[in-house]
């Protein structure tokens, strides 16, 4: 039987750079009013200056989980523009995306630094939401499993199987407004390669242009228990359906 405080389903969005306090705000009121599946985990990550307003309205231990799209490895100290684990969590959040292919293009975050940031959530009982993902060039290449297995296998090092994280593959060419969306055969045999390194403990969530158009599509692939989900869950409406497709898919 399973544990009905384990979810069976997760649906969540990261805001990225958007949403003024006003427009995190509005979004959040809207989903206080929801009444969720049973089995479903909504989560939603609003930029770090949006987490306390949101959380404010959506607290911690409430249905809604919210998280932070990043945070230092280290817990306090002379670090110019950075926020720690201790910090986005006394914000309210109690859940940590960490490695999202746009910060490891970007902002430089290697494997070793996601796994620092794993270690430094699970020291303060936030839970880390770990995003691996191949680019084009690797899949054209045909070394898509083997890439994602070892960003998998570096990001959970010295981490115990029983702990909880979750996992979420998000191929980079799949991501955002130039990404070309994914069908649910492109990503099985990915997805069966993070669980089986990530282990039974670890959900694994699929993320990159999912729409109301391919929601069903990829959260009926073998594995995938959850989205993890952009421009479409930007307005609130957009997360609500897709709410609904996740619950009634997997739960
Ligand atoms: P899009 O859904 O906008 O492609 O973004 C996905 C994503 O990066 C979620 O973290």
């Amino acid at each position: 039987m399973s544990d009905p405080a384990v979810p069976s389903a997760w649906i969540g969005t990261s805001w990225k750079m958007t949403k003024t306090l006003a427009q995190a705000r509005e979004y959040a009121q809207a989903l206080a009013r929801v009444s969720w599946a049973e089995g479903l985990q909504p989560f939603v990550i609003p930029p770090a200056t949006a987490i306390s307003a949101v959380a404010d309205i959506l607290p911690p231990g409430g249905p809604v989980l919210v998280g932070a799209q990043d945070a230092h490895w280290e817990d306090a100290g002379a670090w110019t523009g950075e926020v720690s684990v201790p910090q986005v969590k006394d914000a309210g959040a109690r859940l940590l995306e960490i490695g999202h292919s746009e910060r490891r293009a970007h902002f430089g975050e290697t494997d070793e630094r996601v796994n620092l940031k794993v270690h430094a959530a699970l020291r303060h009982g936030v839970l880390p939401l770990v995003c691996v993902g191949e680019d084009a060039e690797q899949r054209a290449a045909g070394s898509a499993v083997e890439l994602v297995s070892s960003q998998v296998r570096a990001a959970l090092d010295g981490v115990a199987s029983s702990t909880q994280v979750l996992l979420a593959y998000e191929p980079v060419w799949a991501i955002g407004a130039g990404g070309t969306p994914a069908a649910p055969e492109d990503i099985v045999d990915v997805v069966a390669a993070i669980a089986e390194v990530g282990g039974p403990a670890r959900p694994v969530l699929y993320g990159g242009s999912v729409s109301l158009d391919n929601a069903a599509g990829l959260i009926s692939v073998p594995g995938v228990t959850g989205l993890f989900v952009g421009r479409s869950a930007w307005e609130v409406e957009g997360f609500t359906a897709l709410a609904e497709i996740v619950a009634q898919r997997s739960t």
